[in-house]
Formats: structure tokens, sequence, C-alpha cells
């Protein structure tokens, strides 16, 4: 049934020809993404949707979330398809809409005009959020002079809230927020963590005024899985390892390993090595298990022993891909992501200044 299911996508694709661009996430199972045009990080797949006008659908195998971002930033003849309704992101539904809105309510309160800047001449708080995230957020971004990042450049966007807003609201994934504030030099006092369910996020007037990152209670079940003790086995049974995590694992994690990246600086770092090295790598292990067939010179094995995939991409089947490509051949667009224009105007904002902030 594979093959028959290979067979029915090739055959798809060949009678689509430019018509249809298939994206695929590093995340996703070697059966979607030998289909793929184009295979990337979230950062990249969202340059490529804005990048092939030409095709007038583009299959994204990957989550919602990144087919939303695929559906803002490309253009409106496009329809952006998600093969499999319910490939979503835990972590992205962790910031619901509602709490946020209370979040910058009560924040108002503390802080006074949102829109009112101070001597040197910032606002007291940028929100900023984790492309991991609806487009109702970043919507909500977008109307608050906030941005987009991507664990990509994480740094550069914090850099560019912090030349606007004297904090930042990070959400929804306190890792990446933590893992990246901590390495810009904000210590860990001034990073607050927000408690919906609690007066002023469980914080005090005092520490919220001192805040520069106040974080969000979001995390990735993927890469909270991976541990301190993983990294030292590692170390202990492979002397010369090269650890490498993403910055969705939590701090330790992140400090007792060698580096950390997005998927895509995993990507490279293994590339680059021109020595036969041990890499242990800390994050999804449909691609961990790519760059180990990819690089045979290499000795490549993921952090957690207990195989560790993310469930959700994982809801892109071969079969769906078919489906929705069938579809398109019969002239039927199936499971289109179309973004509210009143939410896609204000998100396209935030993508754009994430789009346009440079390093
Ligand atoms: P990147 O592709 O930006 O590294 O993100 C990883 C991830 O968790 C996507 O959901
Ligand atoms: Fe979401 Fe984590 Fe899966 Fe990425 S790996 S899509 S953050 S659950």
């Amino acid at each position: 049934a594979a093959d028959e299911l290979d067979a029915r996508v090739r055959a798809a694709k060949r009678i689509l020809g430019d018509r249809v661009m298939i994206l695929g996430h590093f995340y996703q199972r070697e059966e979607v993404v030998r289909h793929a045009d184009y295979v990337g990080d979230s950062f990249q797949l969202a340059n490529a949707a804005k990048a092939h006008p030409e095709a007038e659908a583009i299959v994204f195998c990957g989550v919602h979330f990144m087919a939303e971002t695929a559906d803002l930033l490309s253009g409106p003849q496009q329809a952006v398809i998600l093969p499999n309704l319910a490939a979503g992101c835990s972590m992205a539904d962790m910031a619901d809409i509602d709490q946020v809105e209370e979040c910058w309510e009560q924040l108002e309160e503390v802080y006074g005009d949102m829109d009112g800047v101070d001597a040197n001449g910032l606002v007291p708080v940028i929100p900023v959020t984790y492309m991991n995230s609806s487009a109702a957020i970043k919507g909500f971004v977008g109307r608050h002079g906030g941005i987009v990042c991507t664990s990509s450049n994480a740094r550069t966007v914090l850099e560019w809230a912090f030349e606007r807003g004297r904090r930042v609201l990070f959400f929804p994934d306190q890792h990446l927020g933590r893992n990246t504030a901590k390495a810009m030099g904000v210590p860990l006092e001034q990073m607050p963590m927000w408690n919906p369910r609690k007066p002023l996020g469980g914080s005090t007037a005092r520490e919220l005024d001192d805040a520069r990152v106040i974080l969000w209670h979001g995390f990735c079940s993927v890469h909270r899985r991976f541990t301190v003790e993983q990294v030292e086995k590692a170390r202990a049974g492979h002397p010369g390892v090269r650890v490498i995590v993403h910055p969705e694992c939590p701090m330790a994690v992140v400090d007792a390993a060698d580096e950390s990246g997005s998927t895509d600086y995993i990507r490279k770092a293994i590339e680059a090595a021109t020595e036969p090295t041990t890499f242990a790598i800390g994050t999804e292990v449909n691609l961990v298990q790519r760059l180990a067939a990819d690089n045979p010179q290499h000795e490549i094995f993921c952090l957690d022993p207990v195989v560790c995939p993310c469930s959700t991409m994982y809801r892109i089947h071969p079969g769906y891909l078919a489906w929705v490509l069938e579809g398109l051949v019969d002239g039927e667009v199936r499971n289109r992501i179309l973004v509210p224009s009143d939410v896609a105007d204000p998100a396209r904002l935030a993508l754009e200044r994430m789009l346009a902030a440079k390093p």
C-alpha cells in the first residue's frame, strides 16, 4: 500500500506540474518529505511560501500554524492546503487569544498607557510571539506594535523589540523565550512567568516593573522531554560527542549541551563538520533519523532513547497528501487554510516585521 500511495502522489504531481508547490517541514516523515519541492525549517518555509507566486496551490506538509503563515504570506489567489486538518501543535494551542487579551489588560493596569513612551522613547511592553502560535495571536501582536520570531531568529527579534520597548511579553514557548533572553544576558529574576490564573500573573508589581521578558507558560511536548541526564549519558558513552539541542528544550538541557539552534542550524552544523564526528541531537526524531541517513560519515543519534516524534507533524500521512493532490487534479481544493481578513492584516504586519528584521 505504501508503494501504491507513493505512485498516486507522483502521478498527481506529474499532472499538476508547476501549478502546485509542496512544502515540507524538516520533522515530516520520509514518505512525505521525498515528495516535497522544498524542505526547511519554519522560517525558510515562510519565505518559500512568499517566493512562489506562480503556484496556484501550496500544499503544506507541516502543522496548522505554518499553513496559516503560508496563507498570510502567499498571494490572495493562491490556495494553501493542509493535507490533514488535525495536524495542529499543542504548544500553539497553549496561547489562547482570550487569555492573551486578558493578560494584556492586566499589564495595562500595571504599566499604564501601553502606547506611551518613556524618556528613552520606549513603550512599556512589546509583544513577541513565536511562529508556533495561531494567526489570531499573530494578529494581536501586529495590532500592538509587536513581531513574530522563529527559533532561527529569536535573538535578532528580541533585539528589535528592545529597541522599541522596555520589556517583552513572549509567547507561547517559555523555553525559547528564556533560553534566548538568557543568552542575551537578561538575568532570570527579570523573566517572570505569567500565570493566567493569578492576579498580576503571580508576580508582584515590583517584579513586573523590573521585568525584561515576561514569559508565557507554553512548552513543546516533544522538546521538553529531553533531560540533562540524557546529555550526561551521551557524554559518558561517547567521548568527544557534540551535543546539539533545539532551543525549545528546557534551559538546563540547553546549558548542558554544546550548542543549541533551530532545525536548520542543526542540519548545517552537521553538514559543516569536516571530520567524522559523533552527534547527539535533541530534537524531533524524524529529522534526526534523516540527518543520520544523509550523513553516513558521522554517527548521529537522538538524545532520547525512546522515539521522540511530534505526533501532530506525523498526522500528515502520505494518504492525505495523495487525497489533496488528486482533489486538485479534479479541480477541487480540499482542506484549504484561509485566515479571515480582520486577523490576516495585522498578522501579516507582524510577520513582515520579522522578515524585515536583519541580524
Ligand atoms: P523550527 O523549524 O523553526 O526549528 O521549529 C521547530 C518546531 O518545533 C516547529 O514546530
Ligand atoms: Fe508543536 Fe513541538 Fe510539534 Fe513543533 S515539535 S509542531 S512545537 S508540538
